[in-house]
């Protein structure tokens, strides 16, 4: 095993991002640890890795990661290595297109719990070890929605800006110390993380969707750079300073779109499906 290149933590790396993540990562690092909850598709991912490079060490952790037995083994795991982990990249996440107004107690909180309370306890077990690398780097996958309020992806939103506030304030408490916490915003990209509904109206509604391939690029660009944060996507981009500067044009442009976007929500298939296909 190499001493060269980053000891990384990556969650959702079975997930559509997470695999190109993965794959683009790799040529920069000397240790990878693994995690999701489809243990088939990780192992054919860390044998696909180690193949190609012989010199990884890849490790998996395979298991619900709300669960705190497996957010213990993902600690463990880490801390057996002969080095400090220095680069988190917290990445798993579940989707939400729905009314808010039909959305079921059960799956808010389990929204929540994967999109954001997860992310921050994850990193708060590792950041200690992180602190011990001689630098680090904690990215957090969030999205254009931690910029910009949608409708049909209230609750999405809602945990996407918080993992956005989350890890501003971190980064300033961590400011005198030599770990970074940044956030990654992709805009909608073509992985199973959207239902068939979600890209139809992203289609009718001339939403671009990126390859995982692409975003993971900007991904290993955004690692060599120093700014805190990286919004992938124009205009989304755009919308997003203008949130800042003119909401009110966003919200008569969203308004617009109101009679799409609720057609698409009637729709049965509509809710949360990325959640449903690969919770065990
Ligand atoms: N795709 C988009 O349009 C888009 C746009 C902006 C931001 N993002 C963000 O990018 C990240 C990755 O999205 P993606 O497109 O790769 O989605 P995806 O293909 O649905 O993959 C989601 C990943 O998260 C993992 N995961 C979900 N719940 C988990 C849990 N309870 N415990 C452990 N792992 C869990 C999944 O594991 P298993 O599959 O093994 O169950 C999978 O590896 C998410 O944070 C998402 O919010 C996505």
């Amino acid at each position: 095993m190499s001493d060269q290149g980053h000891r990384l933590v990556l969650t959702g790396a079975s997930g559509g991002l997470g695999k190109a993540f993965a794959a683009a990562l790799a040529p920069l690092c000397s240790v990878m640890i693994l995690s999701g909850r489809n243990g088939a598709v990780l192992q054919a991912l860390q044998q696909k890795l180690q193949s190609t490079y012989p010199d990884l060490l890849v490790r998996t952790i395979v298991g619900d990661l709300t669960q705190p037995p497996v957010q213990q083994r993902l600690h463990e795991s880490c801390r057996a290595l002969s080095a400090p982990i220095d680069l988190l990249i917290n990445a798993a996440g579940i989707s939400d297109f729905a009314a808010f107004e039909r959305q079921e107690p059960a799956a808010m909180e389990r929204l929540v719990m994967v999109n954001l309370l997860t992310p921050i306890q994850v990193t708060q077990r590792l950041l200690p070890l992180l602190k011990a690398a001689p630098s680090a780097q904690i990215i957090n996958i969030g999205s254009i929605f931690g910029y910009l309020g949608h409708p049909g992806f209230v609750l999405y939103c809602a945990t996407k800006f918080g993992l956005r506030g989350f890890s501003q304030a971190l980064r300033r408490e961590l400011s005198d110390t030599r770990v970074a916490v940044r956030y990654f915003a992709p805009r909608a990209v073509k992985t199973d993380f959207n239902s068939e509904t979600v890209s139809r109206m992203n289609r009718e509604l001339h939403t671009t969707e990126d390859d995982p391939q692409t975003v993971a690029d900007e991904l290993v660009r955004f690692l060599g750079r120093r700014s805190w944060d990286r919004k992938l996507g124009f205009p989304e981009r755009l919308y997003v300073w203008l949130n800042g500067l003119a909401p009110a044009i966003n919200d008569q442009a969203l308004r617009k779109r109101l009679t799409v976007i609720r057609r698409h929500l009637g729709s049965p298939a509509a809710a949360h499906p990325s959640d449903a296909r690969s919770r065990p």
